[in-house]
């Protein structure tokens, strides 16, 4: 069958010094469960149902890649690249096809140059490694990337990637300065031999429709010896409502080294341990807390924030704190597991214009249903640099004119298909709810929060027009151009899933 085919491809391709047997595994193997489950952040995709890889590989060298694209060609099987492990939707680890996932999770070396401020990473590596790698060499480098450590900065560089240095020096992607991929024919290119073209569309549209990302090398950003950091918590008896509508006029215009997100959950009250809605104010301010409570004074008073509300810390510390980890817990950051996955759902949303009181407690009365219970609805600002950068200047085009960005998120535990039905269509409630109140023409969604609801390919035969229900929400106009550059780097459209960029011959 297809699998065998595949490996005796791959003992044909291996020379002396890439032997491959120990990197390759099959469910015959006893370590094929824990090598696939040990990244999956989303227990919807590890049921017995869920369709599972024939072969995993786990390169230990770069040359040991090629044979697996060559391999995976020649035996009709499509190639899931898994980074880190994190797609909301398991694109990188579960498919209806056969497939092979190519697992780089050895692949994860880091080199920081503080002198010139760059550093080069192997994309296997996580987010929270290289937190830790930059932190090892400079108390004053950073990198403006996502918040949860174990992402992996495969996917998420690929796909924009932000966290809450957004404000300031944008998103992973807008600090990516050079690359390194294998194409679909084996080679593999660097920033000058891949060209512009295709070095553009890595850095946001996505890595899964172009290669296999080897390497990022990144600009490394300034950071204050000193941040500060708090976390405030208002309920509806605590006016929740009225600071939530005011935030949304003005944390995209304040000092860009002001980052205040929300959180929205429901709790219960401590009182009278009755439901209320709780908004949690979150922030890393790029500066010692002399500076900061002025600041709030004059552009935030309604959230009466005190000195005693606020630490200072490094950078480094501000991470672990945002991640939930205790500040001294640094080399957790080195861990790739996660302590606590769970079953979710999760969706996107861009909002132009403030949403009225009335319009928040239509939201607040759908968090008091049932379902949920743990749900968390994420309140990003924009603004800043944010505002600065060109809506083409890489394919994440989610920039001026957006006042911040929502993550809905639901969370439930019971395995049942029923349970899992119920969850998933009350968070598809509450995204028709929200459609008056955000972007439309197109309603915008960040790729990196993936969500197969709003279309998918058909698997192979794409045309340009169904890709483009899905493709213009995640890259706007940018959409076309990328569709361009898959044309000229894939155009078989061998590197392809549920929502990879399709190539114009594909159209029919
Ligand atoms: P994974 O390995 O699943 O890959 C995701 C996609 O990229 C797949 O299509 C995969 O094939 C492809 N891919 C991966 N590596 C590749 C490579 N080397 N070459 C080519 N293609 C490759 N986002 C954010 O912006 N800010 C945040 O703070 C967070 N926080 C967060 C927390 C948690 C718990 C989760 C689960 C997710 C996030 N995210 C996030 C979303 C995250 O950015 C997104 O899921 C990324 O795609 C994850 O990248 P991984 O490499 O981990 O995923």
């Amino acid at each position: 069958d297809g699998h065998d085919d595949f490996l005796q491809c791959m003992s044909l391709q291996s020379n002396n010094h890439t032997s491959i047997s120990n990197i390759v595994y099959t469910p015959n193997n006893t370590s094929y469960s824990s090598i696939l489950n040990f990244s999956i952040q989303n227990l919807r995709f590890t049921s017995e149902t869920t369709p599972k890889p024939l072969v995993i590989v786990t390169p230990v060298h770069e040359s040991q890649i090629q044979p697996v694209i060559y391999c995976a060609k020649e035996n009709g099987m499509q190639i899931r690249v898994r980074s880190g492990g994190h797609d909301y939707e398991g694109l990188s680890y579960a498919s209806e096809v056969p497939f092979v996932i190519l697992d780089l999770f050895n692949l994860r070396e880091i080199s920081v140059d503080a002198e010139n401020k760059t550093a080069w990473i192997q994309a296997g590596s996580t987010i929270g490694e290289l937190y830790y790698r930059i932190a090892e060499k400079s108390q004053t480098l950073g990198f403006p990337a996502g918040v949860c450590p174990t992402v992996g900065t495969g996917g998420h560089f690929s796909g924009g990637g932000y966290g809450a240095l957004l404000r300031k020096y944008g998103l992973a992607a807008d600090n990516i300065i050079d690359a390194r991929i294998v194409d679909v024919n084996g080679r593999i290119l660097d920033r000058i031999s891949m060209g512009e073209d295709l070095f553009w569309a890595i850095r946001g549209g996505g890595g899964a429709s172009f290669g296999v990302i080897l390497a990022w090398k990144i600009q490394l950003v300034d950071v204050p010896e000193k941040v500060t950091v708090f976390t405030i918590d208002k309920t509806l008896d605590q006016n929740a409502t009225n600071i939530v509508h005011r935030w949304q006029y003005i944390a995209h215009k304040f000092d860009e080294d002001l980052f205040i997100r929300i959180l929205i959950t429901r709790v219960n009250s401590s009182e009278d341990s009755k439901r209320t809605i709780q908004a949690t104010f979150q922030s890393l301010f790029l500066g010692g807390v002399d500076r900061l409570l002025p600041l709030m004074q004059q552009s935030f008073p309604e959230l009466g924030l005190q000195r005693e509300d606020c630490t200072e810390m490094s950078w480094i510390e501000s991470i672990l704190y945002f991640a939930g980890f205790p500040i001294e817990s640094r080399d957790v950051l080195l861990n790739r597991t996660q302590p606590n996955v769970r079953y979710y759902k999760a969706k996107s949303d861009y909002v132009q214009k403030p949403i009225s009181k009335n319009g928040l407690q239509g939201i607040w009365k759908l968090f008091f249903e049932e379902e949920a219970e743990e749900a968390v609805m994420i309140l990003s600002p924009y603004g800043g640099r944010m505002d600065e950068i060109s809506e083409s200047a890489i394919p994440f085009p989610h920039r001026a004119g957006n006042l911040y960005k929502i993550q809905h998120l639901v969370y439930w535990e019971e395995e049942e298909v029923e349970a899992t039905q119920n969850y998933i269509n009350w968070i598809r409630k509450l995204y028709s709810y929200m459609a008056p109140y955000v972007s439309r023409f197109p309603r915008a969604a960040y790729i990196n929060y993936r969500d197969l609801d709003i279309g998918v390919n058909n698997n192979g035969n794409t045309s340009y027009a169904q890709a483009s229900i899905w493709g213009i929400k995640y890259f706007k106009n940018n959409f076309n151009r990328l569709v361009q550059v898959k044309t000229k780097v894939d155009p078989a459209n061998f590197f392809r899933n549920e929502q990879s960029i399709p190539p114009l011959n594909s159209w029919w």
